[in-house]
């Protein structure tokens, strides 16, 4: 039997071996490797440049976009912090208000926290239904004559819920509103033809999520629009992003791109066939409720919550048996912090036991198996313990 299964794809992949080697010519510090500055004007640096300017071309036309409408970033959460205190602030003369929904990741959540608090922002979070779904009836009601800025996700990281962002997108754009949207989650599991298809202003994508480097993501912004900036000290990628870029990390992120995103990584017939399986499996557990969608979903999430225990329980316990899944989002694991996502479904009472099952291009049908075949009896004991702990 395995003795470690990785169910956590939602949190990160590997590091494919073919991105590595792509990366690794950036790296090093040897003859005929590239590791001078983009910015210098020098002969090393110009060869640096041109090769930022390469992966910047091959981006944007992967993504059918021009390569001023991509901006190289750290990741998937300086992306949204950019989208959104950029967007706003530079917006912020024509109105105050602006749109989310409540299930967003906390790296958009935050941000809007922060603006209302802190700037004198209002900020409408959409409820969403028990699968997850922002409706987009609620979107066009929650319009004020003084919205100027929305953010909803393509793809929710812990339960997996779709939203219909191209029909917001398009509601966005009659009312001259600007529309941006998380598709962290998106990327590398959904199909992506072109950047068009989620008909907004701007799009995060987060390169370890699809077997790309940690800390590379890109924010693409529709031209002409020019966020104020989050960072300051150069005038780095357009005067959008100061630092000097992470050439080797920008690599990465677009080799990761070419090579799993249009035909997606996770094959969704075979990945859809063993979440089913495991879906299954957990119905069939008594203190078990399904909460991921088994429609209009990520096809490789499988989400629950459990009577009678918590999430740490439950995860040291799936841990003791090799397994490795997820309660929320990766940032709050580790606490008992409730999932906003389970409060927001309506499932208040549940929000600290999440299990959250995301597999990926490796998982395999014995892993399921054996994943389905200790489930009841690693349930059991984080209840057993949950009552050994209250009796203290
Ligand atoms: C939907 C979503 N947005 C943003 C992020 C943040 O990405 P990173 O932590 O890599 O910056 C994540 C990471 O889990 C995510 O799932």
């Amino acid at each position: 039997m395995p003795r470690s299964i990785y169910l956590d794809y939602n949190a990160t992949t590997p590091l494919d071996p073919a991105v590595r080697d792509a990366m690794l010519p950036f790296l090093g510090g040897g003859v005929g490797e590239i590791w001078g500055n983009p910015s210098s004007v020098h002969h090393v640096g110009r060869k640096a440049r041109a090769l930022l300017d390469d992966a910047r071309d091959r981006a944007a036309k992967f993504l059918g976009a021009k390569p001023s409408e991509i901006i190289f970033t750290s990741g998937g959460t300086e992306a949204n912090n950019l989208a959104i205190f950029g967007m706003a602030r530079l917006l912020k003369t024509k109105g105050k208000h602006l749109i989310t929904s409540s299930i967003e990741h906390h790296a958009v959540l935050q941000c809007f926290d922060y603006l209302e608090k802190n700037e004198g922002f209002a900020v409408t979070r959409l409820p969403v239904n028990a699968d997850g779904l922002v409706s987009v009836g609620d979107f066009q009601k929650a319009i004020r004559n003084d919205t100027v800025f929305a953010s909803v996700m393509a793809a929710n990281n812990e339960i997996g819920t779709l939203q219909p962002v191209a029909e917001i997108g398009a509601l966005c754009r009659e009312r001259e509103i600007v529309f941006h949207t998380d598709a962290v989650q998106w990327f590398g599991k959904e199909p992506v033809e072109n950047i068009g298809q989620f008909n907004a202003d701007l799009v995060s994508v987060c390169a370890h999520k699809f077997h790309g480097p940690k800390g590379a993501g890109l924010l693409y912004i529709k031209s002409p629009l020019h966020p104020n900036p989050i960072l300051f000290g150069g005038g780095h990628e357009n005067e959008r992003r100061a630092g000097t870029e992470n050439l080797p990390a920008i690599i990465g992120l677009v080799a990761a791109l070419e090579k799993f995103v249009k035909s997606p990584v996770f094959d969704h017939a075979k990945l859809k066939l063993l979440a089913d399986v495991l879906a299954a499996a957990v119905e069939k557990i008594k203190a078990c409720e399904l909460v991921s969608p088994r429609t209009n979903s990520l096809a490789n999430t499988v989400s629950f919550t459990v009577r009678g225990t918590d999430g740490i329980a439950l995860m040291a316990g799936l841990d003791v048996e090799g397994i490795c899944a997820s309660s929320g989002s990766a940032c709050a694991a580790g606490s008992l912090e409730q999932s906003h996502v389970i409060a927001a479904i309506g499932r208040k009472e549940e929000a600290n036991s999440l299990v959250r099952f995301s597999l990926g291009r490796k998982t395999t049908a014995e892993e399921i198996d054996w994943v389905c075949s200790v489930l009841p009896e690693v349930i059991r004991r984080a209840q057993l313990a949950g009552k050994a702990a209250s009796r203290l």
